[in-house]
């Protein structure tokens, strides 16, 4: 489905956050990578699972009976959401860090001394902290290169893989550079010496359709307040591979997929939110199944952001003293684009645009191997914009022209 400027327009009036202001001045939310608003669905589900559901699971009662069909309908509706054949192939946790360092225990116990995981530079911390800790019980990590494009480098990536390799850890979409990664490479090399494959869409999940069977995923993860829902993560094991892991559980819990990597009490409310969002996504979509109509939304929001992304990227590579990182929108990349500005540290143009209302990131944002790879580190990292599906080109302007006066204040460059 088509999503334009309209739709933009029409969605924009169900997120109450929408409307705050800075010093007069309306936010802009540019600041999505980080975590997006969320519509008032939302937050409705949250409020409304609290003051008619609010119980623990498994009870022989009313309210009980309700969570546990809650949380039912949720893992339904995530399953949808991630292309995955049913429910028990979708666990919740705390958020997608929590979650891979739960994951990594299990696995390394299938794994010996002397075995290999392979990570990326260009991966977020929490898909390399959890991988690299497990050094300490003798795994080898090896890590693939970036290029000082942005991109992977694939013969690199062919070189790190070998007959000791058990798992490749890759993330989809890079919340630093924007860049896509060739996850059907990620997968041709991990089957090729039988290793498994993990995927972080974390940053992928709020800009396209995921098809965790299309891409023959193992394990995927990603993060509900990315994609305009509450903070919760979510993890999908291939049909049958959790049940076979030996995870860190209760003797009270429950044994089988989804459950078994599930320690503790869910957020339940939170659930409630992420249901809403994947309904709220939906709605802007058309099909006869919630997943087509997932599907055909995102897609129509990813071609919105798209264009979006590619007119700042365009108009910002053209101020003088800024220097655009990652590759360019003559390919498929998501909408997240970070800059340099020479000799200006990227905390100060995020504070000076932060007074004018406009919400940008500064720094490295975890994303720290690839910070430093391209000699971004004693630099303070980069000045970071995404856009999402209630980003204007109204903004874009005003960020475009933020910039230029705060360039102008700091005298870079000479005014005029
Ligand atoms: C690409 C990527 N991976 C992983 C994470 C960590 O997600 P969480 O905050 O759910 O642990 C983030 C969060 O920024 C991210 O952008």
């Amino acid at each position: 489905m088509t999503f334009s400027e309209a739709e933009c327009r029409r969605c924009r009036e169900d997120f109450p956050a929408l409307s705050r202001t800075v010093a007069g001045k309306p936010v802009a939310f540019l600041d999505g990578p980080a975590g997006t608003q969320v519509p008032r669905q939302v937050v409705e589900a949250i409020v409304g699972y609290y003051e008619t559901a609010n119980a623990n699971t498994r009870g022989e009662f009313a309210a009980s009976r309700a969570t546990d069909e809650l949380i039912a309908s949720v893992r339904e509706k995530a399953a949808a959401f991630l292309g995955a054949p049913s429910w028990r192939e979708v666990s919740f946790g705390h958020n997608m860090t929590t979650l891979t360092f739960s994951l990594s225990q299990a696995l390394a116990r299938e794994m010996r001394p002397g075995d290999e995981i392979v990570v990326t530079q260009l991966d977020h911390e929490a898909n390399r902290g959890p991988w690299l800790n497990l050094a300490e019980r003798g795994l080898v990590i090896r890590e693939v290169a970036l290029l000082p494009d942005g991109r992977l480098d694939a013969d690199d990536f062919a070189k790190q893989v070998n007959g000791r390799t058990r798992l490749v850890a890759v993330g989809l979409a890079s919340n630093l550079l924007g860049t896509v990664n060739d996850a059907g490479l990620a997968v041709r090399l991990a089957r090729s010496v039988g290793a498994w494959v993990l995927f972080d869409a974390v940053h992928h999940a709020a800009h396209f359709p995921l098809d965790v069977v299309a891409l023959d995923a193992d394990f995927l993860l990603c993060s509900a307040y990315k994609f305009y829902g509450p903070h919760v993560g979510l993890l999908y094991c291939r049909p049958g591979l959790l049940d076979s892991l030996r995870t860190d559980k209760l003797r009270a819990q429950d044994d089988a997929a989804p459950f078994r990597i599930e320690t503790g009490t869910l957020n339940h409310a939170a659930l409630a939110g992420v249901g809403a969002a994947i309904d709220y996504i939906a709605s802007w979509g058309s099909g006869e199944t919630l997943r087509r109509r997932i599907v055909s939304a995102m897609d129509g929001i990813a071609a919105y952001e798209h264009q979006l992304g590619a007119y700042y990227y365009d108009n910002v590579r053209a101020i003088p003293g800024v220097t655009v990182w990652g590759p360019d929108f003559a390919e498929r990349r998501a909408p997240t684009i970070s800059i340099s500005v020479d000799g200006v540290h990227p905390d100060l143009v995020a504070r000076r645009l932060g007074e004018l209302g406009l919400q940008v990131w500064s720094g490295d944002f975890y994303a720290v191997r690839a910070v430093e790879v391209l000699g971004l580190a004693d630099k303070g990292g980069v000045v970071r914009t995404g856009v999402v599906m209630y980003n204007t080109r109204e903004e874009i302007d005003r960020l475009l022209e933020g910039l230029n006066r705060t360039l102008r204040a700091l005298a870079t460059i000479p005014p005029g």
